[in-house]
């Protein structure tokens, strides 16, 4: 059923009136904010910290950190001289310089924020890994990047193949009872010794920043490299979309392992001098209210998967919590059902405002805004400074309702600067008329309104995650019992897609039960949880190309009960 649009919120925001802004807007307007348009240099964690920390706002609380063993806060000012420590920490004893790569493995933790801008304070490259992945994922990762330096945990350690990593000098320790030697070091006790003084490297706007590994349908996953440069579309977009203004207390509740807990669970809401919430622990509906009510979250950005939890755990349990604060949500990483936008209005009386990009995009790119009227189910508008259309194979530009490629005009400031070590993986992005190309399908209405559609490429959502089923196959055939393996995305009602794996056993291999558990427990602890196959279905034979490749277009079809169109490259 559709829903009807819901009307613009009338109040004090940072972006008044979308048309004209879009019309006018420039981005040397924002660029003049930061050191560079004096300097020439410029340097991510400065405009992050360091300048707050020197300004009226330094006694201002920037971060405010919850788990179920924790409960602290820190000022502009604590947090620069942290970062500080943690960036002297890194030099003397990793030997950290200019483009290094910096990988941070650990659980969310104010640390693990302290190594971040650390790590940038230095110059160097940040590769931040989500705290589940298992040793697989890290080794690819350690490898392609060829990282010089790791922060991680004790426990976490186990899942490092140090040994094959050769390039990999030092790995930092955060946690007890740490035996040091030339490569091993005390993190926190190391910080605890270090000055507060560091003097910041500064750097050029195009040189590197962070490094965030993301899936395709092929292939490892791919390095995607963004530069300091993308401080200019993160600022701008925690003004215009999250509209961050002086007292908010913000929450964003994507962990920094993914591109969403980077800019805009540390860059955005810090750019701006915002007051930045961080929550440690597991995903339990209770607690997220209880976030929302106990720091006064005024500002929430969460994920799709996210929402459609807490309306499973239903409405009476919103009852218990006083969540007056709430005055802006915002959704990302999947489609956001109109069904959640309806449960939104119905239970925190606001609207949810979806927001589109990708891991690539660096930023945020199409948009709702509290100035513009949402049409549930749309993604919303181009920001300002950023072209969109919907374009054909060939890069000709679509009209309004036709379905195509998504795409964005090359050179918005966050544009990924590189995939690492693979200039052809990043050149396949563009096509003629210098457009990005998103992967993703979807059609604009006469009102300009953008609507997703769907992956053109056989990415798998789950959760908001985004694997490549390619990852998945690779982990699968390993396993001893196992011939070949095809994986795909199926739909499902609350984490979007789950992931089903086909399976042909080896010669003489029994179909049990307990196989399926020790296959999923196999990618489980060979990649990482939520890469771990929910479905498998034994079959014989899967459908492959006379060249050999599996065809997941020919398993979703037998899957969802379609067609399955053209089989003349299927093998006999
Ligand atoms: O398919 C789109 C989906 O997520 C993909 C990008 O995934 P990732 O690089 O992991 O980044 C996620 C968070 C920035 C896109 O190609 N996606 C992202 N946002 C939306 C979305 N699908 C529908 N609606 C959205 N708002």
């Amino acid at each position: 059923m559709k829903l009807e649009a819901l009307p613009v919120i009338k109040g004090d925001f940072n972006l008044q009136n979308y048309e004209e802004t879009y019309n006018t807007f420039d981005w040397q307007e924002t660029e003049k904010n930061f050191t560079w348009s004096e300097t020439g240099k410029v340097n991510m964690a400065y405009e992050a910290i360091d300048r707050h920390a020197e300004s009226d706002r330094k006694d201002k609380i920037a971060l405010y950190y919850k788990d179920p063993e924790r409960n602290e806060k820190y000022t502009f000012k604590d947090m620069k001289d942290y970062t500080n420590k943690a960036a002297n920490v890194l030099k003397t004893y990793g030997n950290v310089s200019k483009g290094d790569r910096v990988f941070v493995f650990m659980p969310r933790s104010p640390e693990l924020y302290f190594a971040v801008l650390g790590a940038i304070k230095t110059g160097a490259i940040v590769g931040p890994l989500f705290e589940a992945f298992m040793e697989g994922a890290v080794r690819d990762r350690l490898q392609d990047s060829e990282a010089k330096v790791l922060v991680t945990t004790p426990e976490l350690l186990k899942r490092v193949p140090v040994d094959e990593l050769p390039a990999l000098k030092t790995v930092f320790l955060v946690g007890e009872g740490i035996k040091e030697d030339e490569k091993y070091i005390n993190f926190l006790e190391k910080l605890n010794q270090a000055s507060d003084q560091f003097e910041i490297e500064w750097v050029d706007r195009t040189d590197g920043l962070i490094l965030h590994y993301t899936s395709g349908s092929t292939g490892k996953p791919k390095g995607v490299l963004h530069v300091h440069n993308a401080m200019i579309q993160h600022y701008q977009t925690a003004k215009w979309v999250l509209d961050l203004q002086e007292e908010d207390i913000y929450w964003c509740t994507a962990d920094p392992g993914w591109i969403t807990g980077t800019s805009y669970g540390i860059f955005g809401p810090w750019l701006t001098g915002t007051t930045n919430v961080i929550v440690g622990g597991r995903f339990k509906p209770d607690n997220w209210y209880e976030t929302i009510q106990d720091f006064g979250i005024t500002v929430w950005y969460s994920a799709p998967t996210a929402f459609r939890m807490l309306m499973g755990a239903g409405d009476e349990i919103v009852k218990k919590f006083d969540l007056s604060s709430l005055r802006h949500i915002l959704s990302v990483g999947e489609p956001l059902n109109p069904e959640v936008v309806r449960w939104g209005m119905k239970v925190f009386n606001l609207r949810i405002h979806d927001t589109w990009w990708m891991t690539e995009t660096g930023a945020q790119l199409i948009c709702n805004y509290p100035c513009l009227e949402i049409k549930p189910g749309s993604m919303g508008k181009p920001i300002p400074g950023v072209e969109a259309a919907i374009v054909d194979n060939q890069g000709n530009v679509l009209p309004p309702n036709r379905m195509g490629n998504l795409a964005i005009k090359k050179g918005w400031p966050a544009m990924m600067h590189s995939i690492w070590n693979n200039p052809e993986k990043y050149e396949s992005y563009f096509m003629p008329g210098d457009w990005y190309v998103s992967g993703d399908s979807a059609y604009m209405d006469e009102e300009g309104y953008f609507w997703f559609q769907g992956r053109v490429d056989d990415v798998i959502m789950t959760s908001g995650e985004r694997v490549g089923p390619f990852e998945v196959e690779s982990k699968l055939i390993e396993h001893p019992a196992i011939a070949e393996a095809g994986v795909i995305g199926k739909p499902d009602p609350v984490r979007g897609e789950i992931i089903k794996a086909f399976v042909a056993l080896r010669e003489g291999i029994e179909q049990t039960d307990e196989l399926v558990e020790e296959i999923r427990q196999f990618v489980k602890t060979g990649l990482s949880a939520h890469a771990a196959p929910r479905e498998i279905e034994f079959r014989d034979k899967l459908p492959k190309t006379r060249s050999g490749k599996i065809m997941r277009r020919v398993l979703k079809a037998w899957e969802l009960d379609l067609p399955t169109g053209d089989l003349s490259t299927m093998e006999d």
